[in-house]
């Protein structure tokens, strides 16, 4: 693993996080993209060479909403930039720690990722991802 690439933060309503967070950070989000795959709509902020991704639901069976129904709004995984995520995902599968997904899914921002199971991970969310070349 490279560098944290994002650390993604589960809010309600974009358009409020987006104007909260832009008063946080003082700038302007570069990127809002809706993801089809995750049913949510993401918006990024570059800080530093690390980003901060606010991922709001689309649907109300979307993943991000039913952690939402789960947990409050807040802190909701740490995404890590590797090299090849294939080879990534079998090393770590190889240490006995389980993937979300078999196969990397199409993220945010052109990226390839894979979430590690937070059981294996002591609660905490790790995405994987390598920018499409
Ligand atoms: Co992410």
């Amino acid at each position: 693993m490279k560098k944290v690439e994002h650390i993604g933060i589960a809010v309600a309503d974009i358009d409020i996080a987006q104007d909260l967070f832009s008063r946080i950070f003082g700038k302007k989000h570069y990127k809002s993209e809706i993801v089809e795959d995750q049913q949510v709509i993401t918006s990024f902020f570059q800080i530093g060479e690390s980003k901060v991704e606010l991922v709001a639901p689309t649907q109300p069976k979307s993943p991000i909403a039913r952690y939402l129904k789960k947990n409050k709004e807040g802190m909701h995984h740490i995404a890590f930039d590797v090299d090849d995520i294939y080879q990534e995902m079998v090393r770590i599968k190889n240490e006995g720690i389980r993937l979300l997904n078999e196969t990397p899914k199409i993220g945010a921002d052109n990226k390839l990722i894979c979430f590690l199971h937070p059981t294996d991970t002591n609660g905490v969310l790790i995405e994987l991802c390598q920018e499409i070349k």
